[in-house]
């Protein structure tokens, strides 16, 4: 394990019982280097001592708004700010809701809303209620915020219950403290350009041939290589929520003609080309200059012509050095069709979500996927978010890339 050195590092405490748990973990988190603040729920204080946590921490520990006999001012904002990472551990329903719905009324929900960096959470509660909908609801609203849910493990619970609720234990919380420090400047220097999203192809003013791609698996992809310090350039279909962070560059266009040419022009710039993007194949020949009228017609006829494949176009250009990755959406011989896609396209790794799998491809907030990729590798994925879909898919990336790399030495 890495050193967590001059890390800054907020430990939000709730109130159940694995907040005695906390202290480990803000323990194990000290001794590795990191400077900790922590901050309670009113209701963590019933579960453990501020002093306890306020010693190991070496720092007076924040739970209200001011200190009430000096009148002292706590900023959230400030601590916001300075936070490298914030841990909710354990994180109840109560504030995961709080959280879920910006219900802002203590310090660790205004710090939370506050962070400017990661959030992971360590929900911790009793079965039922970590099963029930209000909870999962919550947890996959906090997942497409971009949270790190680092989930509950099975076992026996405060209520002498077995089963899932039991605060996933410090070690692994550190475990994945480090993954994401380690992770976090590994593409700095790199520069990704990336598709995403619908394309639109206009048949009138007001009309046009569209399809359900939502972008937001290219968005987190977006995301997940600029929090790793890539300078991203991300060429967005008309979508409702573009990708959003300072590294990240956003083009907009509408067309699969205007994507391509965006993508032309910028690819060739990059270390890594990633192809989200769900383009239309076929556009109107042409497009009316004014609303089509019904009139008397019983039918109608639209003549369509083929778009330029964008994926097949970069990778005609491809340079040594660049990486590409495309997505393949399957119904069926999924697994042939893609390994064919990588080949014609000339991609280095094709992503494959194949449409027959629950829960994968459009309009979904997780993705099921197989990563092919370029000498035979194949890699199954369970079902997750697309948050936690794209740092698979960005592991993947550097490791390819680091093959390839040791391939060449
Ligand atoms: N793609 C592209 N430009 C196109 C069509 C596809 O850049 N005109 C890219 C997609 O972004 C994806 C990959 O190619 O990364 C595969 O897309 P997909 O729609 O699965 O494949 P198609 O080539 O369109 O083949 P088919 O429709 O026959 O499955």
């Amino acid at each position: 394990m890495s050193s967590l050195k001059g890390k800054h590092i907020v430990l939000g405490i709730t109130g159940g019982i694995a907040a005695y748990k906390s202290a480990m973990l803000l323990r194990l988190l000290i001794k590795r280097g990191a400077e900790v603040q922590v901050v309670m729920t009113p209701a963590a204080k019933e579960f453990i001592t501020p002093v306890t946590l306020s010693a190991l921490s070496g720092k007076p520990v924040v739970s209200e708004f001011f200190t009430a006999n000096t009148g002292e001012w706590h900023s959230h904002v400030d601590l916001g700010l300075w936070a490298d990472l914030m841990i909710v551990a354990p994180a109840t329903a109560s504030t995961l809701g709080k959280m879920a719905n910006g219900i802002a009324d203590n310090m660790l929900v205004t710090t939370y809303l506050s962070a400017k960096e990661h959030v992971m959470v360590a929900p911790a509660m009793d079965l039922d209620m970590y099963a029930s909908s209000s909870t999962r609801r919550n947890l996959a609203t906090l997942a497409s915020d971009g949270v790190e849910i680092i989930e509950a493990a099975e076992g026996e619970l405060a209520s002498h219950l077995v089963g899932k609720g039991r605060m996933a234990e410090p070690e692994e919380i550190v475990a994945r403290v480090d993954r994401f420090f380690s992770r976090s400047g590994e593409m700095s220097g790199m520069k990704v350009a990336l598709t995403l999203g619908p394309t639109y192809e206009k048949l009138d003013p007001v009309r046009f041939i569209g399809n359900y791609s939502s972008g937001k698996m290219g968005c987190a992809i977006a995301e997940e290589c600029a929090s790793r310090g890539a300078e991203v350039t991300a060429i967005c279909g008309p979508v409702s929520v573009y990708p959003s962070h300072p590294n990240i560059r956003v083009v907009k266009v509408e067309s699969a003609a205007e994507m391509h040419a965006e993508a032309m022009k910028e690819f060739p710039l990059c270390d890594i080309g990633i192809l989200t993007a769900a383009v239309a194949d076929f556009r109107p020949e042409t497009c009316a200059g004014h609303k089509i009228k019904r009139e008397n017609d019983e039918e109608m006829t639209i003549r369509l012509v083929r778009n330029p494949d964008i994926a097949a176009g970069v990778g005609a250009k491809k340079k040594e050095g660049q990486t590409l990755v495309g997505f393949a959406l399957e119904t069926d011989n999924a697994f042939a069709n893609a390994e064919r896609k990588l080949e014609r396209k000339n991609l280095d790794m094709i992503v494959l979500n194949s449409l027959a799998d629950k829960g994968a491809g459009f309009r979904t907030d997780t993705n099921k996927v197989t990563i092919f990729s370029r000498g035979g590798g194949k890699r199954e994925y369970p079902l997750k978010s697309k948050r936690e879909v794209a740092a698979d898919i960005a592991d993947a990336i550097v490791e390819y890339r680091e093959k390839r790399q040791t391939d060449l030495e």
